[in-house]
């Protein structure tokens, strides 16, 4: 089994939705963690990502407008792999996959949440912290999982020591990470991508800096792609 092969129907090209998801998150590298809080913003947002070379957004349900912003990037940018980020409840995974999302991403591992994903066909990614966490999603047939808050917790060091054991997973990190410490986690084979919202901190969202957004995503893509490693 390669890393990623999650559980999920097959669809005509022999994938599930889940592997799909996956194999983009590895080619991108990076995925932009997104607090959004203004509407008007999203597409303009969206846009910025897209121009700077990451077509790609986790918008966090962490604030009231953030499900109408997920909504709009789905209707308005198609060429943009919108999901939703911060889902807790099988209620906000509900929302989120009507509103459009295509992946769900939690900080924790809420297992009614993740029953209804998986029962819903709807791409996954809990957070997991410790080797217990991650046989709660191994339990549930997920191969890959968010590890976080990655820098808190110990960084590349001990999420190499605490996924020794288990073969076949692979992680996508994300709190603390930004361009100084983001070789660091790229150049581990258990990496799949790294999340975070240096790319597009909120303060630049509500302030519509959309310029330095795509810059800050160019400049953080050309990063990535240069960092080698055994992957
Ligand atoms: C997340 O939800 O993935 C994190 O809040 C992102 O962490 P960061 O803001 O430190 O990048």
């Amino acid at each position: 089994m390669t890393i990623g092969a999650q559980t999920g129907k097959h669809t005509q090209s022999g994938a599930t939705a889940t592997q799909r998801i996956v194999e983009t998150f590895r080619k991108n590298r990076l995925i932009p963690v997104i607090v959004i809080d203004d509407v008007k913003q999203a597409v303009p947002l969206a846009r910025a990502l897209e121009e700077g070379g990451l077509p790609c957004a986790e918008i966090t349900f962490r604030t009231p407008r953030a499900l109408e912003a997920l909504e709009k990037i789905s209707a308005e940018c198609p060429g943009v792999l919108v999901g939703a980020g911060t889902v807790l409840t099988p209620r906000q995974a509900a929302d989120a996959r009507s509103a459009g999302a295509k992946f769900v991403v939690a900080p924790g591992f809420g297992a009614a949440m993740v029953d209804y994903c998986i029962e819903h066909d709807l791409p996954v990614f809990p957070g997991i912290a410790t080797p217990t966490e991650l046989e709660f999603a191994l339990s549930r047939g997920l191969s890959v999982v968010k590890f976080f808050p990655a820098e808190s917790l110990g960084g590349i060091a001990y999420l190499k020591a605490m996924s020794a054991p288990y073969g076949n997973v692979g992680f996508l990190p994300s709190g603390g990470i930004g361009l100084s410490n983001l070789a660091a986690y790229l150049s581990s084979p258990r990496v799949v991508a790294c999340g975070g919202s240096w790319m597009a901190p909120a303060e630049w969202i509500s302030a519509g800096q959309f310029d330095r957004i795509r810059d800050e995503v160019r400049k953080s893509v050309e990063a990535a792609l240069a960092i080698k490693g055994e992957r």
